[in-house]
């Protein structure tokens, strides 16, 4: 059994979004290929997932590859499918000590068997972990989510599985990847632009937001750490008044 660390602050997201952007350019920046950069976010995130770990988020979904990314040149794509065998090598003992679980949110139709079989094997092989569940958003659009969503629901109506008047938020919520987790808390967008780009739209509904220039490949512990506090210092207030 790991021994969870005691919170180094006093309240984190139970669910915390990451958008990761910026890897290109930080990479152009420094006369790299693009791939480097996506090669050192890879490790970057490794880092701030141990890091994340250890403060005590429950789940921490990053957004790796859209579906709107398929129209990338396709030797970008190609990189960045290799990413997951990657990302297997190493984060394989590190996460394994530390007792965090890997899933994956996304199509899978698209990818190619030798991907599908990697996914299924990580998530299988760490389902039974308790710390920390690192969800890895590839493939995936939230607007395609929703849609596969709707489908299945209409599809229980059509089979008079359940009535129309059942249907209510919870319901929806149930069919999307996320269904067993929280909503977002809290959202970090790396790298200056100030959209969501189809990540999470329905499970974002009362997040927080972070925006910051820093690209992803150089927002380490320390950036990380100061996005944190500034959401230890926010007041949620879902529609209600100050309490
Ligand atoms: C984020 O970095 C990673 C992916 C979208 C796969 P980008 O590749 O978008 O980097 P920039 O935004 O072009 O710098
Ligand atoms: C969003 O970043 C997708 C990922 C981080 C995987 P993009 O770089 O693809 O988003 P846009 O095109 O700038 O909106
Ligand atoms: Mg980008």
């Amino acid at each position: 059994m790991i021994k969870r660390k005691k919170p180094l602050l006093n309240r984190v997201p139970r669910h915390l979004a990451i958008i990761l952007d910026g890897n290109g350019r930080w990479a152009k920046k420094r006369g790299l290929a693009r791939t480097e950069g996506h090669k050192k976010g890879a490790m970057n995130l490794k880092n701030i997932a141990l890091f994340a770990n250890e403060l005590g988020i429950e789940v921490m979904s990053v957004y790796a590859f859209s579906t709107e990314n398929w129209s990338r040149p396709q030797e970008e794509v190609d990189y960045l499918m290799k990413l997951p065998k990657l990302f297997e090598e190493q984060f394989r003992d590190s996460f394994k000590d530390n007792s965090i679980r890997v899933a994956f949110s996304g199509r899978r139709d698209r990818l190619s068997k030798a991907n599908v079989d990697l996914l299924e094997r990580i998530e299988k092989d760490t389902a039974s972990r308790d710390g920390m569940t690192l969800n890895i958003c590839l493939d995936y659009g939230s607007k395609d989510e929703i849609i596969r969503a709707v489908k299945e629901v209409v599809k229980e109506v059509q089979e008079n599985k359940l009535p129309l008047d059942a249907i209510h938020e919870e319901t929806l919520g149930k069919h999307l990847y996320t269904s067993e987790f929280p909503d977002v808390d809290y959202l970090i967008r790396t790298s200056g632009e100030l959209r969501l780009s189809n990540f999470l739209l329905w499970q974002v509904a009362y997040a927080e937001f972070y925006f910051t220039k820093t690209p992803w490949p150089a927002f380490g512990r320390t950036k990380f750490l100061r996005a944190l506090i500034s959401y230890a210092k926010r007041q949620r207030r879902f529609g209600g008044l100050k309490g």
